[in-house]
């Protein structure tokens, strides 16, 4: 009993446990969804760079790092799509997103379907340890979802 006590007093001390706890969270709060997509966008990005960098010779190729890699960004094309589903979290000074996924809120969930299709053959070929020119032609088909969503969904 005083374990769980002191368990208590900490969650509240560090503010998990106030009586406003969902409007702390990004899955309560507008703004903080649009920094937690961005975030997760950017944890995605660096995942996917890393191996882009690696096809191009900009790094060096090692195909343990790379399937690390690919395993990361498979995980991370999950992610920010909860972000954008938060009542409110529409266009607004802090955003990129356009007022188009939310018309076409069937067509954007699509793209990100298939971002996570790509993104998980992706992971299974670097797992199977795929040739690097394998690896490459997967992270251009992989690449042409970021290109075809951002084009119609995302502000320059
Ligand atoms: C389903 C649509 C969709 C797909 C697919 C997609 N993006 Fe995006 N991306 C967006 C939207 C919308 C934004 C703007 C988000 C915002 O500002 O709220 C964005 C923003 C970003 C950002 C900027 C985040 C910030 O800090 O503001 C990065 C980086 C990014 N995307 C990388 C990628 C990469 C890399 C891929 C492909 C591997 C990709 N995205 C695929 C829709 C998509």
């Amino acid at each position: 009993m005083k374990r769980l006590f002191t368990i208590t007093i900490t969650l509240v001390s560090v503010g998990l446990l106030s009586a406003s706890v969902g409007a702390q969270t990004a899955f309560y709060d507008a703004e903080k969804a649009v920094t937690y997509r961005q975030n997760a966008l950017n944890v995605m990005y660096h995942n996917f760079k890393t191996m882009g960098d690696m096809i191009k010779g900009d790094v060096p190729f090692e195909s343990e790092i790379f399937a690390e890699r690919a395993n990361d960004f498979a995980a991370m094309t999950v992610i920010p799509w909860a972000g954008f589903q938060v009542d409110g979290a529409m266009p607004g000074n802090d955003t990129d997103a356009l007022p188009e996924i939310w018309q076409n809120w069937d067509d954007f969930k699509q793209n990100f379907e298939k971002l996570q299709s790509d993104a998980n053959n992706l992971k299974q070929l670097a797992n199977a340890g795929a040739s690097r020119a394998e690896l490459g032609q997967a992270v251009k088909t992989t690449s042409e979802n970021c290109k075809g969503c951002h084009d119609n969904y995302r502000a320059d």
